[in-house]
């Protein structure tokens, strides 16, 4: 494993570096240091820790023509104790090298990653924020940066993590969803799975339309059948039927989510019945109209829970969740975020302890 090299001034920048805001937001501060790690030659060549800055593209850097991107999201939060934990991290390791070997990009060994996140995070340590669900949010991403306009896989690569202290969501603050029947995310065999800027990108469109409707979030449907609910467009999908939590298996369209795996843990450790299985937006509907379906929500790392208010359809029709802000979700909010911040018992490897590494 590449030790990351220290640099003086990245040092000095970020032991200044101080916010004064109460309203953090997210993603409107950042650090002022970043990772910054090199590949070339079939291997990585070193990681950097420096200060946060413009990085230099050549105009013809494949990411910029063919869009040889991924990236990773995922959580520090600070303890009662004053420690700092990531939430996590080897999920995100592995996942993120899932997206690289599908984008057909170097993977970066496990540990390495972790290391990576533990140094930025160590020395902003200060700066992980402290009120019950706000923490520091990590943005590790990678990009293609050989030179040259022939569409074949970079030889070059950049690989960068920065971090940016971020709010809490309100709890109680519902989403309205618009049913997106046209416009497809992603369709088997594609790269739905992977945490790639296309899939972003191409959900913007209908991210314009939902906004125009007075909705929140876009869900994506099946490219096949236009029937089955897969997840948002940053989010995945739950739903309460007879009491039972429902939720879109997983298939190489939808991005494995660490809060959906999180909380389908949650809820079989407290006896509860997780169905993961194929949903389709008709049973949504008509379980909403005969009462049996009393809650859904959305779910990421971001946001953690958010309950749904409504579903809107193509035609406009609105279709009303009868509990917007339902027990279930909330209680499996409540204990998701206690575990993340400290405040109850976390499940065996949840939790990764931040050592003491800067000044
Ligand atoms: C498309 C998509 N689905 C789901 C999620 C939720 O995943 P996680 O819980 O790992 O943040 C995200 C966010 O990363 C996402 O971008």
């Amino acid at each position: 494993m590449k030790k990351v090299e220290i640099h003086p001034d990245a040092v000095e920048r970020v032991k200044k570096f101080v916010i004064n805001d109460p309203q953090l937001g997210f993603g409107k501060y950042v650090v002022p240091i970043m990772i910054q790690a090199v590949y070339d030659h079939g291997e990585w060549q070193r990681f950097d820790l420096l200060p946060y800055g413009p990085i230099q593209l050549d105009p013809c850097s494949k990411v910029l023509h063919y869009g040889q991107e991924i990236f990773e999201g995922m959580k520090v939060f600070r303890h009662p104790d004053d420690n700092i934990y990531m939430f996590r991290p080897e999920m995100n390791a592995r996942r993120f090298n899932q997206s690289a070997h599908r984008m057909a990009m170097p993977e970066i060994p496990e540990n390495q990653f972790i290391s990576a996140c533990e140094v930025i995070c160590s020395y902003s340590k200060h700066l992980v924020p402290k009120r019950l669900g706000e923490s520091l949010y990590l943005r590790p991403f990678m990009i293609a940066t050989e030179v040259g306009l022939g569409i074949k896989p970079s030889k070059q690569f950049l690989f960068i993590i920065v971090a940016s202290p971020s709010g809490s969501y309100f709890a109680g603050d519902s989403v309205k969803v618009y049913i997106e029947r046209e416009d497809i995310r992603c369709a088997p065999g594609g790269v739905g799975y992977a945490k790639t800027g296309g899939n972003y990108a191409a959900s913007l469109k209908s991210y314009s339309k939902t906004i125009k409707l007075g909705c929140d979030q876009t869900m994506w449907l099946d490219s096949v059948e236009h029937k089955y609910i897969e997840e948002m467009s940053g989010m995945n999908f739950f739903a309460v039927i007879n009491g039972k939590i429902v939720t879109p298996s997983l298939t190489d369209t939808i991005l494995d989510g660490v809060t959906r795996k999180s909380i389908i843990d949650i809820a079989r450790s407290e006896n509860l019945v997780v169905e993961e299985r194929k949903i389709s937006i008709d049973e949504i509907l008509s379980a909403i109209h005969s009462g049996s379906c009393t809650e859904a929500f959305v779910c990421g790392t971001a946001a953690v829970i958010a309950p749904i208010a409504s579903f809107m359809d193509k035609d406009l029709s609105v279709h009303d969740l009868p509990e917007a802000s339902g027990k279930i979700s909330m209680h499996l909010r409540e204990k998701l975020v206690s575990i993340q911040a400290g405040r109850s018992e976390a499940p065996e490897g949840w939790l990764h302890r931040i050592e003491n590494l800067s000044f």
